[in-house]
Order: C-alpha cells, then structure tokens, then sequence
C-alpha cells in the first residue's frame, strides 16, 4: 500500500510523527536551526531555551511550512530556516499567552510563568521574537521578513482585541472571527503561503496555499475553543478554562447565546460575569442540549471544507494527502 493510500484510509486521528514522514529531514534540520539560534552562553537562559526543547508542541507551523513547499515543488535551503523562524514565533506567541491568561501548565509542563515568573516569561517571549527576526533576516531575499513580520502584527492585533474585549458578553460572531482570523489564522496561513513561494510555486499557487493556510487556522482555533471547554487536561496537556476564567467569549457561548431566551441568555451572562474555570461543567448541558457545540462544530468542519477545497488545484502527492489529513486532524486533536 502506498504512503498515500495509508494514510487516507487510515484511521481518524493518525500519528503525527507518521504524517510528518515525508518531511521528516528537513522537520529534524529545522529543529537543529531552532536550538542552535536560540543557544545562551549564560546557564540561566540556556536552561529556559532547554526547557522548551524537553517539552515541545505538534510542530505543526513547521510542518505546515515544509509540506506546503513540498506539495508545490522542490525544498529548498531557506525552507528549514523558516519552519524554525515560526515555531519561534509561535512559541513565543504561547509563552506570552501564558502570561495573559495565567495558565500553569503547557505543553505537559510547568509554564514559563508558573515556574520562573511573570517577568521571565515576558522576556524569554521577546528573546525567541527577536530571534526569530534574526535568523529570518539570514535568508538573502527580505520577503520572509516582510510577510512574517507583517503575520505577527496581525497575530498581535487579534491578541490586543481579544484583550480588549474580555468580558464583552455581547461580543458578536464578527468580532470572534476578526480575533481568531488574527491572533490564530495569520501565522498558519503565512507558513503555507512562505512554503509555496520559496518552492517556486506560481502566484495562485501561493494564494491558494495560504488560503488552504488561513482555513485550517480557523478550523483549529475553533476546535481549540471548543476544547477549553470540553478537553482534558491531561489529554491537552495545558490548562484550559482560561477563556472563561479571563472572560472571553468563544463561538460555542457566542452560538449558546443566541440560541436560548433572552431571559435565559441575561441569567448566562451573569454566570459567565464570574468567571471561574470550574464553569465548564455547568456550561456543557446547555452547550449540548441548545445545539451550540454542534453549531461551532459545524462551523469548523466548514472551514475545515474550505481549506480542503484550496488545493484542489495542487497535483497529486504524498504532500498534498498529509495537508489534507491535517485539514481534518486540527478540529479531531486529543480531546
Ligand atoms: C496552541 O497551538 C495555540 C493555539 C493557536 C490554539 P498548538 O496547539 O499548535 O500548540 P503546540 O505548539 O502544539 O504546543
Ligand atoms: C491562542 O489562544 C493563543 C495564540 C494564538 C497566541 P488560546 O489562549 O486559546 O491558546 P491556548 O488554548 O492557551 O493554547
Ligand atoms: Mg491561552
Ligand atoms: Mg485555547
């Protein structure tokens, strides 16, 4: 049986490792470029930058990055450098979200700012962004600059937003999605947008993949929100309830709201007012019995559809059947 034919009949919720099979050497290349930039001659930072190596994430961005350039064409040198100059970022994104949401575990391990303070996690993020910018600008051409540059801006934006809005409890399903579209979507999309374009790929090419990109980053924020409410932590391996200990309001309750009686939505929204993790439980009859859950579902898998959609243009491979798989592997994660 061929990789593809595996893979595509296999079951729902594959390996990762098994999906990351045909970039497995550059993924391996970017992780040596990833340690090797962020390296300190000073043991205090070195043994936070260990940290993060003893407890990594899916490495999806990376992934997403290689697999895009793959399914487009030829890897090329600059394709390593940028799967590691975004998981930087993204780390970095993670390690201040930390902070924003006082989340205590991450990644099955003590937070940054559970374990060494606000203040380290605060700078540990700044020194994994600015180094991310260093090891982009080694490339020749300043196009990865420009657009990751231009990606975490926005990522920013959609996190100032989401801060603005905390305890918004009228938040509308325009506003969820500016956020998530940014905060989420940006990065993802400008991965498969940089794999495309440094494999060669003609312009709608690129678009194409970045839209593939910007969808799944939807679909998996979603799925994300869904899970703060309905994961475990053990499974997730980071602290959920955050959302609502931190007063955001996510699409199921946005979807939760509108569905029930006025009465029944004012008495919810001085429930969600206090604010307190252990909320999830009572929160999940309603989610459940109103239809929301079901509705937010349902909007994930459309964007699930929409990135799915975005290659079909891309010429049979290996590459294009993992990309596929991922589009459904983000809204069907540990639970
Ligand atoms: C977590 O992203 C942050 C969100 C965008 C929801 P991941 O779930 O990809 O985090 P890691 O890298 O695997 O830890
Ligand atoms: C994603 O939002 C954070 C970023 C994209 C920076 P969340 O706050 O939902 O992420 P988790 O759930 O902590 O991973
Ligand atoms: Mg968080
Ligand atoms: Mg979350």
């Amino acid at each position: 049986m061929s990789f593809r034919t595996r893979l595509e009949a296999g079951e729902s919720r594959p390996r990762l490792a098994d999906l990351y099979a045909p970039i497995a050497a550059e993924l391996a290349h970017a992780e040596r470029l990833f340690q090797a930039e962020l390296q300190s001659r000073f043991p205090f930072v070195q043994h936070l930058v260990d940290h993060g190596a003893d407890f990594q994430g899916k490495r999806l961005r990376p992934a997403l990055v290689l697999l895009s350039g793959r399914a487009c064409g030829r890897l090329t040198e600059a394709h390593p450098v940028l799967a590691a100059v975004v998981e930087m970022i993204h780390t970095a994104t993670l390690v201040h979200d930390d902070v924003l949401d006082e989340a205590i575990v991450r990644r099955h391990a003590a937070t940054v700012n559970a374990e060494w303070g606000n203040e380290t996690a605060v700078l540990l993020g700044d020194y994994l962004f600015t180094h991310a910018f260093h090891l982009a600008a080694s490339l020749e051409s300043t196009r990865a600059c420009r657009w990751i540059g231009h990606a975490t801006n926005k990522v920013c934006e959609g996190e100032m937003q989401q801060v603005h809005h905390r305890g918004n409890f009228e938040l509308g399903e325009a506003e969820y999605f500016a956020i998530i579209e940014g905060k989420t979507a940006e990065l993802t999309a400008v991965c498969c947008r940089l794999g495309a374009s440094y494999a060669g790929a003609p312009e709608a090419t690129v678009e194409a993949l970045e839209r593939y990109g910007r969808n799944l980053g939807i679909a998996f924020q979603i799925a994300d929100d869904v899970l703060d409410i309905w994961g475990d932590e053990r499974n997730t391996g980071k602290s959920l309830g955050t959302d609502l200990e931190k007063q955001k309001l996510t699409l199921p309750l946005i979807y939760l709201l509108q569905l029930v009686e006025p009465e029944i939505a004012a008495s919810l929204r001085r429930v969600l007012a206090e604010a307190t993790a252990d909320q999830r439980k009572h929160l999940r009859p309603y989610l459940e019995t109103t239809g929301a859950l079901d509705r937010a579902w349902q909007r994930a898998q459309q964007h699930v559809e929409q990135a799915l959609d975005a290659l079909h243009g891309l010429a049979d491979s290996d590459a294009k059947s993992v990309l596929r798989i991922l589009a459904q592997y983000v809204v069907r994660r540990p639970a």
